[in-house]
């Protein structure tokens, strides 16, 4: 899909995603969650993450379509935690094709999942993404977010040779 597009609102229709769908939402994802952007996250994107979500919580799989051609998606479910009374809404994966990003149609999609996070039950919803993703993280305070959490990720190469400590004897 390499011709620009233009999206009219009205005619963006937001719907579950099905079988039919996997394709187009997989290469969007290839093409919005690269390896650059999302370095820090411990997801990776791969088809697996479209047909494990789809299997687990198919009315949270979402997709905006307009004349039969998918713009973008979210992916999400719900969590509940351990001694907590709260169902928590994670929304995981939310991408929009690259032509059409800031037309409106991430907003349609994450007002949708939101509502439907709402009808079961859900009271806080939670999504991550990298500090220096400005885009998602101000499309994210526009909808309300806030409450930063800051993370700490740290890395260890283990294929790097440890290197041990002599000690000198006198
Ligand atoms: C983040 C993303 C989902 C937003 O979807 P969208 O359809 O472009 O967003 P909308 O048009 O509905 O909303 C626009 C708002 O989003 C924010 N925004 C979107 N793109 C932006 C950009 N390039 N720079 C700054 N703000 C941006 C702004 O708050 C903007 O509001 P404004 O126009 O009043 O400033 C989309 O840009 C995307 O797919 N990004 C790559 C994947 C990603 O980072 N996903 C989120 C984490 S999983």
């Amino acid at each position: 899909m390499s011709e620009m597009m233009t999206t009219n609102p009205d005619n963006i229709r937001i719907r579950e995603m099905t079988i039919d769908d996997f394709p187009a939402v997989f290469h969007i994802g290839e093409d919005v969650f690269t390896a650059e952007s999302f370095r820090t996250l411990y997801r990776t994107w791969d088809e697996y993450e479209v047909t494990t979500f789809f299997n687990s919580d198919s009315e949270l799989c979402l997709v905006a379509e307009a004349a039969g051609t998918v713009l973008g998606f979210a992916l999400g479910t719900t969590v509940t935690k351990h001694n907590s009374p709260w169902k928590y809404g994670y929304l995981v994966w939310l991408g929009i094709r690259t032509d059409i990003q800031q037309g409106g149609v991430g907003s349609g999609l994450f007002k949708e999942i939101k509502n439907r996070m709402k009808e079961q039950g859900v009271r806080m919803m939670i999504i991550d993404t990298s500090a220096d993703n400005l885009p998602a993280v101000r499309f994210f305070e526009k909808h309300g977010f806030g409450d930063v959490q800051e993370h700490v990720y740290m890395s260890l190469n283990l294929t790097r040779k440890s290197r041990k400590k002599t000690v000198k004897k006198p």
